[in-house]
């Protein structure tokens, strides 16, 4: 059964660990995560960006997939399922349809606005049992078409929001989606613990996992940071794996050219990505 992510990232607070939300975009993606949590036996979030809903065929059919995944793998490790970045329309959707946890994504609005919105959201959420993750300040870099600034975040507004009730706060502190420039500055961590401290225990997220330094995820972790979201890099071993089967020519062996076939080494690399991560989160044995 699906959860609110709240209890495991209270937990993970309080332990100073992260949680992995790793975005799925299909079924070997959602079945690659959910057994690789369980063989962890880590807690996991499930995000699923606007566009990757859409693309999975709607919310309702990735309700049904990670229910029937959860389900017949028998996996009993805790799994939220949550929306990331979504519009205020698509968090009531999903709040609608099943899934467990929703973020809204106001950091486009002006923060009077963006205060009434959360409110909204975080009212419907609660008469359901699931959390809400809010933003301060945009992520940088583009994702399925939202496209921020790379701003870092105001601490007195993350106060502000994080007092409204929501159960975990995205800060921009100069992480992007995407793949780092190589001339990134690194993390602002001076902000993020301005942040924590004013926050308390609120369990903070950080966005644009891809790329980030090891010590610098660490420090990070260390300093408040309870939910890491990762979704390019297992896009990269993805497809890195799959363009090596089709250059050795395997899909021309045999059956090579059976999805069953031509599509296991990607999903072998994103299970060894999602556990290198939640080895480095510090999430495993913790469910
Ligand atoms: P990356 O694609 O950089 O890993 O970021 C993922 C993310 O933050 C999803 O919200």
């Amino acid at each position: 059964m699906l959860v609110s992510a709240k209890e495991m990232l209270d937990k993970a607070k309080a332990g100073k660990y992260a949680i992995g939300h790793i975005n799925i975009n299909n079924l070997e993606w959602a079945k690659a995560v959910l057994l690789t949590a369980q063989e962890c036996n880590s807690p996991v979030i499930l995000g699923v960006s606007e566009g990757a809903g859409k693309y999975m065929g709607g919310y309702k059919t990735v309700v049904g997939m990670v229910n029937g995944l959860l389900d017949e793998l028998k996996i009993t490790v805790p799994v939220a399922l949550h929306l990331d970045h979504g519009s205020y329309e698509g968090a009531i959707e999903c709040l609608e349809k099943g899934f467990s946890s929703v973020m809204f994504d106001g950091s486009k609005y002006p923060i009077e606005e963006n205060i009434e919105k959360t409110k909204d959201i975080i009212r419907r959420a609660k008469e359901l049992g699931c959390s809400v993750e809010a933003e301060v300040g945009a992520i940088g870099g583009e994702e399925d078409g939202v496209t921020g600034n790379g701003e870092v975040a105001d601490p007195q507004e993350c106060k502000m929001i994080a007092d409204l009730g929501v159960d975990m706060l995205a800060a921009g502190i100069g992480n992007i989606h995407g793949v780092y420039p190589p001339n990134w500055k690194g993390l602002n961590l001076d902000v993020l613990a301005d942040i924590q401290k004013l926050t308390g225990t609120m369990p903070l997220v950080l966005h644009g996992g891809t790329g980030i330094p090891d010590e610098m995820v660490k420090e990070a972790i260390s300093l408040g940071v309870s939910k890491i979201n990762v979704n390019t890099e297992c896009q990269i071993v993805f497809a890195e794996a799959t363009r090596k089967y089709i250059e050795e020519g395997k899909d021309h062996e045999k059956k090579g050219y059976d999805p069953r076939k031509l599509l296991k080494p990607g999903f072998e690399a994103i299970k060894e990505k999602v556990k290198e991560k939640m080895i480095l989160f510090g999430s495993v044995d913790k469910a």
